[in-house]
């Protein structure tokens, strides 16, 4: 239930293969990337090449977060190069459930990620399609920055909503979590945890992959023994 999601962004980009290596050894579930196009947010990441190169020695769920514009451009691209989550954000697509659509129609798992500021009623018609929503903690384009304490209660809401619309969707947070943070994201209703440089900046990385997952793990009980009460 609880997902593990390490963000390659805050990895060293002079030994990537070693950093997945080390995140994967820690048990994570899923590798985030982060595909940025300077235009929907002001910084450029990588693209399919990396994701490609990354594929043949990984067996971690590739978790593919497009920050760019009209996404539809590239999504067959991603899923060629390995992906098998693809995350659209609701403000960079005109037509959305055309955009959800084609990503269940290339076979791999469809996510939605909502910045900061955009509401939850933007996905009150496309929730009961989607396999995971994405809740931006941050404003989207750079890694380190600080988690905006508000989205805890974002998240609450989206889970109310989900456990009526769609009780099998998961809910996935970005964006400044921390092991400090964690059970706070994770009693509000949270399954997937994002961490960039919470993870990567660690002096062992590998193990606060597990340090990590051992109180978001604590949390979702507690959540659960509260939810019966
Ligand atoms: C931000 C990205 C995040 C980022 C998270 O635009 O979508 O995935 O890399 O990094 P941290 O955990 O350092 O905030
Ligand atoms: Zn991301």
């Amino acid at each position: 239930m609880i997902k593990i999601a390490p963000s390659l962004l805050a990895a060293d980009f002079t030994c990537l293969g070693q950093q997945v290596a080390l995140v994967e050894e820690g048990g994570a579930d899923y590798l985030h990337l982060d595909i940025m196009d300077g235009a929907f947010v002001p910084n450029i990441s990588y693209g399919t090449d990396i994701v490609r190169a990354l594929r043949s020695g990984s067996q971690m769920v590739f978790d593919v977060h497009l920050m760019i514009e009209n996404p539809d451009r590239y999504l067959e691209d991603f899923v060629v190069a390995g992906a098998d989550i693809l995350c659209v954000h609701v403000e960079a697509c005109r037509h959305l459930h055309r955009t959800v659509q084609k990503i269940k129609d290339l076979g791999v798992k469809a996510a939605v990620a909502l910045n900061p500021a955009t509401p939850l009623s933007g996905l009150e018609e496309i929730l009961p399609d989607l396999d995971m929503t994405l809740l931006m903690s941050v404003n989207p384009g750079f890694g380190g920055q600080k988690f905006i304490s508000a989205t805890l209660d974002k998240i609450s809401r989206l889970k109310a909503m989900a456990m009526e619309k769609n009780p099998d969707m998961d809910i996935q947070v970005d964006g400044g979590i921390t092991l400090e943070n964690t059970e706070a994201v994770v009693l509000a209703g949270a399954n997937v945890l994002v961490s960039g440089s919470g993870i990567f900046k660690a002096e062992d990385i590998s193990k606060r992959v597990g340090e990590m997952r051992e109180v978001a793990q604590k949390a979702n009980i507690t959540r659960w023994e509260n939810q019966k009460k």
